[in-house]
């Protein structure tokens, strides 16, 4: 017990480190990706088909499915300017470019529920 004692303040620092390491290694940054077309089909499948798949239905647990709730064009916007934990921020797609992208992303959205739907 004694022993125990001595050992806990040791065994909680490891702990911590181990699930803070763990954060941060899952955690992403930004994406220095910088769309060099117009295509937001193009940027999509450059950007975003590797987690969320080429249709949107995403892949896994871990990556979620575009329909897997109702989603905004302001919500998808925000998604890609700012990331989210395991997903990077794409500071560098703004302007027409964001707003025609969350467009095909809402497109996909609607065309999964129609589908899951039938
Ligand atoms: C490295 C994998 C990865 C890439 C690349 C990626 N995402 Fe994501 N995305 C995620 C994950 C994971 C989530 C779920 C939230 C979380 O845990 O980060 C998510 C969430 C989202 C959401 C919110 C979905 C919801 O139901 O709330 C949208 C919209 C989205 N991503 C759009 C995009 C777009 C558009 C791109 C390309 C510019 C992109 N993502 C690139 C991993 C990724």
């Amino acid at each position: 017990m004694n022993t125990l004692k001595r050992w806990l303040p040791f065994i909680i620092l490891i702990v911590a480190v181990l699930i803070s390491g763990t954060y941060f290694f899952l955690r992403t940054g930004d994406s220095d990706y910088t769309p060099q077309t117009d295509d937001v089909r193009m940027i999509y499948r450059e950007a975003c088909a590797q987690c969320h798949a080429i249709d949107g239905s995403g892949s896994g647990l871990l990556y979620p499915a575009f329909n897997s709730h109702n989603l905004s064009i302001d919500q998808i916007k925000q998604a890609i300017q700012q990331g989210d934990f395991m997903m990077p921020a794409y500071r560098k797609i703004k302007g027409d470019t964001l707003q025609e992208l969350a467009r095909h992303v809402l497109f996909l959205s609607k065309r999964l529920k129609s589908k899951s739907e039938e």
